[in-house]
């Protein structure tokens, strides 16, 4: 395998409209399904909003998931990982901690003190990788998630 990230471009909408509404991932982030005109917009967005990054994960040529990042303009210099996601075929072979890693240290070398990101207690897949990169439970606190399911959350929190 040979993963990298890529800044999300204009024509990344396609994959982003098929990553996002694959059943597997829906059911994983509480998401509702969407059109491709909403990727198209949300990458319009995203590409101007300084506060803002995302980058589509390849294996190789291949795109096999989403990393978007936010906060960028704090001024406690605090960023926040705003989604993490691979396909389920490239689940649980250390992609996921190897890319965030990678954004860990990228965000550390441009003087981010912290990073912080949200998710479902019942995620332990994802919570065993977040720890994996360092972070810890901060809050634990109930919420409402995007398809109306109400869900135990975790804040999660690491201090470069
Ligand atoms: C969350 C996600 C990005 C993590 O990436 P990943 O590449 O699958 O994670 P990794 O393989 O690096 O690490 C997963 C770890 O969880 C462990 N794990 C897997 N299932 C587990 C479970 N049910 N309970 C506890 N740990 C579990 C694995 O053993 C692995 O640890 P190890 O390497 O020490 O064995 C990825 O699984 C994903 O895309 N999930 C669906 C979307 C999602 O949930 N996103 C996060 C929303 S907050």
């Amino acid at each position: 395998m040979d993963i990298k990230l890529q800044n999300v471009r204009e024509e990344d909408a396609e994959f982003l409209y098929r990553f996002m509404n694959d059943k597997d991932i829906l059911d994983a982030l509480d998401e509702i399904p969407t059109q491709f005109s909403d990727w198209v917009d949300a990458i319009s967005a995203w590409n101007c909003d300084p506060d803002e990054e995302d980058y589509i994960i390849f294996d190789e040529n291949t795109p096999i998931g989403w990393l978007g990042i936010n906060g960028l303009l704090s001024e406690d210099k605090v960023a926040c990982i705003k989604m993490i996601g691979l396909f389920p075929q490239y689940q649980n072979k250390g992609i996921g901690t190897y890319a965030l890693k990678q954004t860990l240290e990228m965000l550390r070398s441009r003087g981010f003190t912290a990073a912080a990101l949200y998710t479902n207690q019942s995620n332990r897949r994802a919570q065993s990788c977040y720890m994996k990169c360092g972070f810890k439970i901060t809050e634990k606190f109930a919420g409402k998630m995007a398809n109306g399911n109400p869900a135990e959350r975790y804040k999660m929190e690491l201090v470069f």
